[in-house]
């Protein structure tokens, strides 16, 4: 793929990064009758919370299908989108922070203390800051090898996201139970690759 083009299509998905926040904002606003509901802060809480884990899922889905097309320069794509997918957590965390807590420190601190889900979600935020702080070109550089270890928190950042996910649900288990799989299928891969696929050469 040329350069031009490239830069083309990196505009093009971030466009269609951005649509889902563009959706939440027409909502919120009441444009052409839609709406968030009842409940906007809790819609809100769920939409953020769940685009940050598509994102997650998405860039994880790279490497696979990099290896499984043979087109390299997907690989251009990943950082863009684990950034949408830390924008997308963040956002999801500052809506139940403050629309839903006050932004009250002490509540917070005893929801992540005391209740188990937000205790794995708050850590997989936390685990993510490096991650996005460490995300330009430069950091790249400095870091040299080190930056590829650190960069490999995103697999225990998304066992994390899942399992919050899976246990802040009530009662239909099967939406979480549907992002294991995927999750499952995106780390089998890897591991199949790396172990499996190496020992046993075609
Ligand atoms: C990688 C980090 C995270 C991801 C991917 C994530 C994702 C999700 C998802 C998918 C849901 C379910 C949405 C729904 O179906 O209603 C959810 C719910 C929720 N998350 Fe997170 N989350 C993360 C971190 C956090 C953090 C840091 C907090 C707060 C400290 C948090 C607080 C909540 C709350 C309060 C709910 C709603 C539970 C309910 O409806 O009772 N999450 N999250």
């Amino acid at each position: 793929m040329t350069a031009g083009a490239l830069r083309t299509l990196k505009v093009c998905v971030f466009l269609v990064c951005l649509v889902p926040l563009g959706k939440l904002a027409l909502e919120l606003l009441g444009v052409a009758g839609l709406s968030l509901g009842a409940n906007p802060v809790e819609e809100l809480i769920h939409r953020f919370g769940i685009w940050g884990l598509n994102f997650l899922m998405i860039t994880l889905a790279v490497t696979p299908l990099r290896f499984m097309t043979g087109k390299n320069w997907l690989i251009r794509f990943r950082r863009m989108l684990g950034l949408f997918a830390f924008f997308y957590v963040l956002m999801h965390f500052l809506v139940y922070a403050g629309l839903d807590q006050g932004f009250d420190l002490s509540v917070i601190l005893e929801d992540v203390v005391e209740r188990p889900y937000i205790t794995v979600g708050f850590t997989a935020l936390l685990l993510l800051i490096p991650l996005a702080v460490t995300s330009t070109n430069r950091m790249m550089k400095r870091l040299g090898r080190r930056w590829q270890k650190l960069h490999r928190l995103v697999y225990p950042i998304a066992v994390l996201a899942v399992w919050h996910f899976y246990w802040q649900v009530k009662l239909d288990t099967l939406e979480p139970i549907v992002y294991i799989a995927i999750l499952s299928f995106l780390l089998g891969y890897r591991f199949w690759r790396k172990y499996v696929r190496s020992a046993h050469p075609r």
